[in-house]
């Protein structure tokens, strides 16, 4: 049944990891003030401002910088990179209870499997994030609305009482029977546009290019085939309506692994092109394209990592 918001309880809400994808939601939800919202950070921060088209948001915000501050929670939402994801276990053991959902907004797959062993026995609620999004500074981020919505979830208990959290803010929700299906649409996007800005070192502007979009076309083939061995429900002209959505992403903006590279911090490769590379292999699929630009990526994520940064 659906209660007006003020009837509602309010629910308590941990953001584990305040970068652009955090802090984008941390804002949204402060905004709205539904919840009690805290942020666990590792640069403290007290307030929060989001840059979206037509407004800026600028909120106070609660930030917590050691994991013994924190204490259980009924909602985690998970926002580092995947490969933070062991960095972040103290604050998740923490926050978690059996009582507690962990909704992941990060990219990839195998969110459930890989999350399991941290949570303590709590809910993981994977959903896929849409919208765009760059930290400018701790306490400044930019966020570009999707197209068409910004999240999407599962449909069931769990992917419903998300969609619930965020009632009241401007975020919209694809609540979904086929996520799977999803799940790989998001990771066509991801194992084109992430790797070309990265390895171009040009935001979206350079898959504007002929050349570039030829080449993204090879790659999207791939994995579309590698989609279906997997069970997503993908058609060949799914390859061409990855690179059509993509396209619709302004140009000026960047992908989440092309600000990695410029800060010299480590790739998010293993969780996007790294796991398509790893399902195709799984099922005897060539991917040479893939295969060519997880081992450039990979080289240029272990020179950051040599270089410790
Ligand atoms: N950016 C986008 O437009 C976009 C769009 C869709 C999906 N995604 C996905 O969303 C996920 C998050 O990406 P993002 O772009 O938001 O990354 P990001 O800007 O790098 O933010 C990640 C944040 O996690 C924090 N963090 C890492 N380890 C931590 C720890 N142990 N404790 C507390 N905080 C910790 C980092 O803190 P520090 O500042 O201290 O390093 C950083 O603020 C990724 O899976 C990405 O692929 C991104």
């Amino acid at each position: 049944m659906s209660h007006p918001h003020a009837e509602r309880p309010r629910q308590t809400v941990a953001i584990v990891g305040l970068g652009s994808i955090g802090g984008v939601i941390a804002g949204m939800l402060r905004a709205a003030d539904r919840h009690d919202v805290t942020a666990c950070v590792r640069t403290p921060v007290d307030r929060l401002t989001v840059e979206r088209p037509g407004d800026v948001v600028q909120t106070p915000l609660r930030a917590i910088t050691d994991p013994l501050q924190a204490t259980p929670v009924d909602w985690v939402l998970l926002c580092t990179k995947v490969h933070d994801v062991p960095h972040a276990a103290p604050w998740l053991t923490r926050l978690c209870t059996p009582n507690t959902r962990v909704a992941v907004l990060q990219n990839g797959i195998g969110h459930v499997e890989r999350l399991t062993p941290l949570v303590g026995g709590a809910t993981i609620v994977p959903t896929i994030v849409y919208y765009n999004s760059e930290r400018l500074a701790p306490d400044r981020v930019r966020f570009r609305p999707a197209d068409h919505q910004e999240f999407a979830v599962r449909d069931d208990a769990d992917g419903r009482a998300f969609a619930e959290l965020l009632d009241g803010t401007a975020m919209r929700l694809l609540v979904s029977e086929d996520f799977l299906t999803l799940t790989w649409k998001k990771l066509l996007l991801n194992v084109i546009a992430n790797p070309i800005t990265a390895l171009a070192m040009e935001r979206m502007t350079v898959l504007r290019r002929d050349d570039v979009q030829a080449l993204c076309l090879e790659t999207l083939r791939e994995a579309v085939a590698v989609g279906r061995a997997e069970g997503a429900r993908l058609r060949d002209d799914d390859a061409a309506q990855a690179l059509a959505t993509i396209l619709t992403y302004p140009a000026e903006a960047g992908t989440s692994m092309y600000f990695d590279r410029l800060a010299g911090r480590p790739l998010e490769i293993e969780a996007l092109t790294g796991a398509v590379v790893a399902a195709g292999r799984k099922h005897d699929i060539p991917m040479p394209v893939n295969n060519t630009m997880f081992t450039l990526l990979r080289a240029v994520h272990d020179a950051h990592v040599a270089a410790g940064r």
